[in-house]
């Protein structure tokens, strides 16, 4: 019997959706048995009825105290066998009779990289702070609010003009990847194929993430040697683009490989940390961006162990010179990250700097 999720609501209910949309494409491979909320009105309701499934309304007006209504809650999760608790948006503390019914089995997502900025408004608390990178977190819920194990994040950047509400937008979209992502791993759904996935997965996404029309005839420069599955979808993406690969494995000594980026609109560097000291990486981007065309940008696509790699490679992009700098995606060990228009930097990039 596949895993059956209860998903706690207050309100839009835009997380749902995201969850439910991943039910139906079987991206996540579980039932959702009941979608709850203490507010009557919660837009969620409804978006849960659409898709046929069981919505309730629990208010807490018909409880004395919250222990009675955790109490019911956790019946009603408990009557329909849910395995696993999602809260979306859901904005009450949970209580000792939900978190005892269901221990370690309920999970949160909060719009911020936690542990920072727990509690209500984080996107504020992070504009306030002054922090260049926010993001969002879904984490084990326990006894202590927004304090739990973290089970997946994503970041996004923060952009000089950004209000709350497009702080808010920029990492809505990254909740809605990660939360199915985050349950499937929690429900052990992590491994075998869906990792061995990941590399499509991240192939697409870097497609997605050039935001070139297909028509245009753009210069690409694929670092690797030869063309595998990537390079073709690039080709097939864009039909008119020139793309270059190369004859040999990358050798950071090799002249040809930094020339080739003179004038390209896009640089593609997937998997390149392996090969790479961090400085290199560095450098590398530093080049690009000082070789590449006006409209020019990096994508890459990486393995990373942390979100620390993520932040590296962000803020090396940043310092590089790039100004729209975005992790599109992010899954089990993988990332796409984006750089583009680089400023307007005349003459040459040094050369690398020597050795590997
Ligand atoms: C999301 O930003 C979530 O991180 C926070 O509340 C918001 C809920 O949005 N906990 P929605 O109801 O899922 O659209």
């Amino acid at each position: 019997m596949k895993p059956r999720l209860g998903v706690l609501i207050s309100g839009r209910g835009s997380n749902l959706q995201a969850i439910a949309d991943a039910v139906r494409s079987g991206a996540l491979d579980a039932t959702i048995g009941v979608v709850i909320s203490n507010r009557g009105e919660a837009a969620g309701l409804q978006r849960a009825r659409d898709a046929g499934i069981e919505a309730l309304h629990v208010s807490p007006r018909d409880y004395a105290d919250r222990e009675g209504y955790d109490r019911a809650v956790a019946e009603a999760l408990r009557a329909r066998q849910i395995d696993l608790v999602c809260l979306a948006g859901y904005m009450r503390l949970v209580g000792t009779p939900l978190l005892e019914a269901f221990a370690g089995r309920i999970l949160n997502i909060h719009p911020s990289l936690l542990p920072a900025f727990r509690g209500l408004d984080a996107q504020k608390q992070a504009l306030d702070a002054g922090v260049t990178i926010a993001g969002a977190t879904v984490h084990v819920v326990n006894a202590d609010l927004d304090a739990g194990p973290i089970v997946m994040q994503a970041a996004v950047p923060v952009l000089p003009d950004d209000t709350v509400e497009s702080l808010s937008a920029r990492i809505l979209v990254q909740e809605h990847r990660i939360y199915p992502l985050a349950i499937a791993k929690v429900l052990g759904q992590s491994t075998g194929e869906r990792a061995a996935s990941i590399a499509g997965n991240g192939e697409d996404a870097l497609v997605d993430a050039i935001p070139f029309a297909s028509g245009d005839a753009v210069k690409i420069v694929h670092l690797r040697a030869g063309d595998d599955a990537l390079t073709r979808r690039l080709r097939e993406a864009f039909p008119r683009a020139t793309i270059k690969t190369f004859a040999d494995p990358f050798d950071v000594a090799s002249l040809a490989w930094w020339d080739a980026m003179f004038g390209a609109d896009l640089v593609v560097a997937p998997f390149v940390r392996p090969k790479l000291t961090e400085a290199k990486t560095q450098y590398l981007y530093k080049a690009a961006a000082d070789r590449a065309s006006a409209r020019g940008g990096v994508a890459i696509l990486d393995r990373v162990d942390a979100l620390k790699p993520v932040l590296h490679h962000l803020m090396w992009l940043k310092h590089a010179g790039f100004t729209d700098v975005d992790v599109r995606w992010m899954a089990d060990g993988a990332a796409v990250l984006t750089g583009f228009t680089p400023r307007a930097a005349a003459g040459s990039a040094p050369p690398p700097p020597a050795g590997n």
